[in-house]
């Protein structure tokens, strides 16, 4: 909660603060990584601040937090604080960094804004900036603890131990520990990060979702090749494509995410598009191996069964559930029809769910590109699906979190 001296220093400044909080968050980032080269070259995703994608995360998080500490003192966006520490954690973010993100980020506040930071305000917005920072390394020390390491610590060599082309454009490659150790369990719906060690000598760490069986003891991650379009190629993807051979030993952490799916009996809706498929392959794992009861309603869309990675594996999962459907759409139309055996979707990712049958008190998990996601959630809310039932995996920075 908000001090009673800042409360309304931080209200009459917030709508100065967040018109100018773009131009704060770029400055905040060139202060940052002219002090810091280090970590652009080893911990930040060099390609999302060229794209500006991560420095909308940061802003529109912050202003989020702190609307919410004005018209809600009492409440904590809990989800909000729980996805990007679960992502600061796959990172190896440690709590001593928090004091260089606070000074570069509030010489950025005073420098665009002027003569309007008076000491006063400067102090209100430092201590907006702790609140959030110490809310997210409680989370953030509560899940180095989990995994019995110290901060920054979950990073373990595993090696690859079989890779598999599975469309033109995705890679699945298993991985194991490399001391040959079982690889340790994990919640399905979690992802892990990946150190990739670039040819120019930098580090990048991307994140993949678990594609494999929850407690199987080797991992599976499947990578879609990101390719030169109106951007250069993806680099830790390309990076993976070509040099993760099998035998060859990556950096990878423990599985994070809160994306996950709780035990439990109701039914569930299960959308995914392209890539976004991964992570709903380890969920219909943890179901088939359970012999769950569930009613279980999976929609995949991709761009035709050629592209569609882990197709087979999809369908027999979805086969061997007591109450699976599975409705698959191709965006190519020729393909549209030749659903064999399985129910065709309505056209998801332009029309969203259509007349799609969905079992009453349906809990849904999403995963694709944006416009994929926001097309199905507001289909879901009109269709009388509550929001807080509608969960949802963004495979970047997500831009959508502090929009909701
Ligand atoms: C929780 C989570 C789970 C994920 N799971 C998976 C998964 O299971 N499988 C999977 O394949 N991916 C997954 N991802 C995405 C993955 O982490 C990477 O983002 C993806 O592989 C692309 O990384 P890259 O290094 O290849 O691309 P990057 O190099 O990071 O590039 C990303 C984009 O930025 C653009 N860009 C880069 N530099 C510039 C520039 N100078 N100007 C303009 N644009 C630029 C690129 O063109 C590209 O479109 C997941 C992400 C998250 C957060
Ligand atoms: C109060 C302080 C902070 C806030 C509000 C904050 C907020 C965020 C947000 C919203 C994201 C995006 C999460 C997602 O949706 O994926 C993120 C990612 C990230 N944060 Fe923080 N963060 C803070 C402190 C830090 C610190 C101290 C570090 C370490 C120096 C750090 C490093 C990173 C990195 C490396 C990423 C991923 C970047 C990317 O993928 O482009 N953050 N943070």
């Amino acid at each position: 909660m908000l001090s009673e001296q800042s409360a309304p220093v931080v209200k009459e400044t917030l709508p100065v603060v967040g018109a100018a909080i773009e131009e704060i968050t770029a400055l905040f980032y060139q202060k940052l990584f002219e002090a810091r080269p280090e970590l652009l070259r080893d911990l930040f995703n060099r390609g999302n601040q060229a794209n500006g994608e991560q420095r909308q995360a940061l802003a529109g998080s912050i202003a989020a937090f702190a609307g919410m500490l004005l018209d809600h003192p009492d409440a904590r966006p809990d989800a909000m604080l729980a996805r990007i520490a679960h992502k600061h954690a796959s990172l190896g973010v440690t709590s001593d960094q928090y004091k260089i993100v606070n000074e570069h980020l509030l010489t950025a506040v005073a420098d665009v804004l002027g003569e309007a930071v008076t000491p006063e305000v400067a102090a209100a917005w430092d201590e907006v900036y702790w609140l959030m920072a110490n809310a997210l390394t409680a989370v953030e020390a509560r899940l180095y603890e989990q995994h019995g390491t110290p901060e920054g610590g979950t990073w373990q060599a595993m090696r690859v131990v079989a890779r598999h082309q599975e469309t033109p454009d995705t890679l699945a490659l298993t991985l194991r520990p490399a001391d040959g150790t079982p690889a340790r369990a994990f919640r399905p719906g979690q992802y892990v990060s990946v150190q990739a060690e670039l040819p120019d000598g930098a580090r990048q760490i991307r994140q993949y979702s678990l594609s494999s069986a929850p407690g199987a003891p080797e991992w599976r991650i499947t990578v879609k090749r990101v390719r030169a379009a109106a951007g250069p190629a993806g680099e830790v993807s390309s990076w993976l494509h070509e040099e993760a051979r099998v035998g060859e030993v990556l950096a990878v952490s423990a599985p994070f995410g809160d994306l996950t799916l709780p035990d439990g009996e109701g039914p569930l809706l299960l959308a995914s598009a392209g890539i976004g498929g991964t992570p709903m392959l380890a969920m219909l794992h943890h179901l088939a191996a359970a012999d769950s009861a569930r009613r279980v309603v999976v929609v995949h869309a991709d761009r035709s069964p050629a592209d569609h990675a882990h197709r087979d594996e999809l369908r027999r999962l979805v086969g061997t559930l007591r109450h699976g459907s599975l409705h698959l759409w191709y965006e190519e139309a020729e393909h549209r029809a030749a659903t064999d055996g399985v129910g065709p979707a309505p056209a998801v990712v332009s029309a969203g769910l259509g007349e799609l049958p969905l079992p009453d008190g349906v809990t849904a998990y999403l995963c694709g590109p944006l416009p994929f996601m926001r097309s199905l959630r507001g289909d879901l809310l009109r269709r009388g699906v509550a929001p807080r039932a509608v969960h949802y995996e963004v495979f970047g920075p997500d831009l959508w979190l502090a929009q909701q």
